[in-house]
């Protein structure tokens, strides 16, 4: 029997952390069950300590997710504790994970703290969360640049105050695999008592090497990996998930070790995450980029017509990329788009909103011949966008373009009830619209993205539009889909504008300290 390799997935937590990033409550709850579904061993729902919103997202996840323990973090300090150990409340099985930085540099200029306070804050803190929960995960912050001998010390004294998890960060992604591998070796031998707990990593991807620094990891005895849908995660990203567990699974011959995931699930999660927050997947992206299974070269695609493991180590299949993809068209009931809106992961709260959904859905099959999982998911996406807070909705838009006449558009907004219509001339009419919208809204917030995604292939596929808006420091991503991109693109910068309008903002969980 081989060992299991924990995943704990921190796409709702530190992926959030990505600026522009930031997902709602119902967002969350979406991810966390097709993570469920995917069958991660943790699910890292956020830092309740953050803000209100962050606190009832964690706790909106504890209290739907069954299969999976559901994680909370929080600095070393009794606050922080408090409010993850509330927040985890209704979970089945829940996990505090609290951290506290132990490199020189974060010790003196961040924490002002000398290592003998810092080892005393954390045993404070690992036995305060053990009053909440038996699962208590410990993080020495910045271990990657810390020194060896002190995060022996800090870390036997943790396990001594009731730590079971011991997770090692390279917060600033700085580390080397073979370096940061036997690191892991060195910890796990010294450390008197690491038989008491899981030793866990964590890597940031600013060199390009979260994902082999984790891979050394296990090589090294880690027996757990945190880890990200598609990268996601502050500056260049986490460790992928995706790719730490097709690695393992296609290399089980070096590895002693194998992981739960249902690794067909794993490109729908990523389309998930993906819409959901806005940020696309690079096309040439190991395992769920668009191109991870094409074969353009004829050599390549004469071979692997002979037999698919001359160029194929996996199959595309089993990462999900042909797996139940099932059509439905303008003739599907109810009860197959029902079904199939469920198998991808998703629940409706009431009739009503199966019935608006369905209503949508029906709207798209008369202007597209075929609907595809891809189309479902964005149609999801924009049930939920307009479940949220809307300060501003759009009513009507009209734009004209002509050859040799300069482009123009009309927006009808619904602005806090009232309606009004503004118009405006741009280089294009998405331009023409974007300013049309300003007019009316005065948001003065500048606009740092601008893309769009066609959802499917075809001339008819819907267009996903994401806009990122940044005012005074805050990033917010929108989301817009239809067979229009002008309207798609309407459709986005409203839902930024109503997420920037949303005063209930996150706080970074890194930006205040101990
Ligand atoms: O990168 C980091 O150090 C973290 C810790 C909170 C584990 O995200
Ligand atoms: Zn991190």
């Amino acid at each position: 029997m081989k060992d299991q390799l924990i995943i704990f997935d921190t796409t709702l937590r530190d992926g959030e952390q990505s600026p522009g990033a930031s997902m709602t409550r119902d967002e969350k709850i979406r991810i966390a069950r097709a993570l469920e579904r995917l069958k991660v061993n943790i699910i890292e729902a956020g830092f309740p300590a953050a803000s209100i919103g962050d606190f009832e997202a964690v706790q909106a996840v504890a209290n739907v997710i069954k299969d999976s323990i559901v994680c909370g973090l929080a600095r070393a300090l009794d606050k922080d504790i408090d409010r993850a150990g509330e927040a985890l409340k209704g979970a089945k099985q829940s996990r505090i994970h609290t951290f506290i930085a132990t490199s020189p540099i974060h010790m003196q200029m961040k924490l002002n703290m000398t290592p003998e306070q810092v080892i005393e804050h954390a045993v404070k803190a690992v036995k305060r969360a053990r009053q909440y929960t038996d699962d208590v995960e410990f993080s020495p912050e910045d271990a990657g640049r810390s020194d060896e001998d002190f995060l022996c010390r800090i870390l036997e004294a943790v396990i001594n105050a009731g730590a079971t998890t011991l997770n090692i960060p390279d917060t600033v992604g700085y580390s080397i695999p073979q370096q940061f591998g036997a690191t892991i070796k060195h910890l796990i031998e010294r450390i008197p008592n690491s038989d008491k707990a899981i030793f866990s990593v964590h890597c940031h991807n600013d060199l390009g090497l979260a994902v082999a620094n984790s891979l050394s990891a296990v090589m090294n005895g880690a027996r757990q990996v945190e880890c990200t849908i598609n990268g996601l995660g502050e500056r260049a990203g986490n460790a992928s998930l995706e790719e730490v567990v097709m690695a393992v699974r296609t290399r089980h011959d070096v590895f002693d070790c194998q992981t739960r995931i249902d690794t067909r699930e794993i490109l729908t999660c990523s389309k998930l995450v993906s819409s959901i927050t806005g940020f696309p997947v690079q096309p040439n992206k190991a395992i769920v980029g668009a191109n991870a299974f094409a074969h353009e070269a004829g050599i390549h695609q004469d071979g692997i017509l002979k037999s698919r493991e001359t160029y194929e180590i996996m199959r595309a299949e089993d990462v999900g990329w042909t797996a139940n993809r099932m059509v439905l068209g303008k003739h599907s009931g109810r009860n197959a788009f029902k079904n199939r809106i469920n198998e991808l992961g998703f629940e409706f709260d009431s009739e009503a909103e199966l019935n608006d959904a369905f209503a949508r859905f029906k709207q798209l099959a008369d202007k597209k011949h075929e609907i595809f999982d891809e189309d479902l998911q964005t149609l999801i996406s924009e049930t939920s966008i307009e479940a949220e807070d809307e300060h501003i909705k759009l009513v009507a838009l009209k734009v004209c373009s002509e050859t040799g006449e300069v482009p123009n558009a009309i927006v009808t907004l619904r602005l806090n009830n009232q309606e009004m219509t503004g118009n405006s001339i741009g280089g294009g009419v998405v331009d023409a619209t974007l300013k049309a919208i300003e007019q009316l809204v005065k948001s003065d917030a500048s606009l740092e993205l601008y893309s769009v995604n066609n959802v499917t292939n075809g001339t008819d596929a819907q267009g996903e539009v994401t806009v990122r808006l940044e005012k005074s420091g805050r990033i917010v991503n929108g989301l817009g889909a239809d067979t229009d991109i002008v309207t798609a693109s309407a459709k986005a910068y409203i839902n930024a504008l109503n997420k920037l309008l949303n005063v209930n903002a996150r706080q970074h969980p890194q930006k205040s300290e101990v």
